[in-house]
């Protein structure tokens, strides 16, 4: 993961131009906050950014991508149930904020609030070692907000099961909270609206090849 090159994946980096002044909200925007537009009656609203996903490979043990972000867009606080993730920053910076459980699920309704601990909040640049989740620790629920332009090459061990609700992705949001411990959050599962468009891109790098009872290798 770590030593990887880029020109394997067939990842260019992209150069953010610079802010300019007039663009809306420019003077006011930080590192981590969204691009905006306007309606034509002047209401504010969230503009939908295109995310694109290289996909390199999936087996019954693993799958492996690429996701580009452009400046400001964001995967939205999601799980990896049962998962180890291997996350590393190709080019860029991204804000990524990680959670672990820090309580039981709650039996019955899965949409109870749950207490998490918040274990990452910070800005992943490339040339970093990749980022470890395990199951149940290290951040086992994240968000990512691209900085700048960025592309993350994801590893998930196995990959998500649409087909069975306890390997599928859940999406979280935060609850108003005031009766927590400091570093903790509530969550809860919900349904993103609005969420950044998340398209599949022609993946032109190497492929793996898979041997039984033999170690993954990259061909050329
Ligand atoms: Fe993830």
């Amino acid at each position: 993961m770590a030593g990887l090159p880029l020109s394997e994946l067939g990842v260019r980096p992209v150069d953010d131009p610079p802010l300019q002044e007039d663009e809306p909200g420019a003077l006011q925007r930080s590192l981590f906050s969204r691009a905006f537009s306007f309606r034509s009656n002047g209401a504010r609203r969230q503009r939908r950014l295109v995310i694109e996903y290289l996909h390199v490979h999936e087996d019954a043990d693993l799958s492996l991508g690429v996701f580009c972000l452009p400046r400001g867009a964001s995967l939205p606080l999601h799980n990896h149930p049962g998962m180890t993730v291997l996350s590393r920053v190709l080019y860029g910076d991204m804000h990524v904020r990680a959670f672990d459980w820090a309580e039981p699920a709650p039996g019955g309704d899965p949409w109870a609030p749950r207490r998490a601990t918040l274990v990452a909040d910070r800005v992943m640049h490339a040339g970093e070692e990749p980022a470890l989740l395990q199951a149940s620790s290290g951040g086992n629920m994240h968000a990512f907000t691209a900085a700048s332009s960025c592309a993350v090459l994801d590893l998930l061990a196995p990959p998500y099961d649409t087909n069975d609700p306890d390997k599928d992705c859940t999406y979280y949001r935060e609850l108003p909270d005031s009766g927590g411990q400091p570093g903790t959050v509530l969550l809860q599962a919900h349904e993103p609206l609005n969420q950044d468009k998340i398209v599949r891109g022609p993946y032109g790098g190497a492929h793996i090849a898979t041997k039984p009872h033999a170690a993954r290798t990259i061909v050329h």
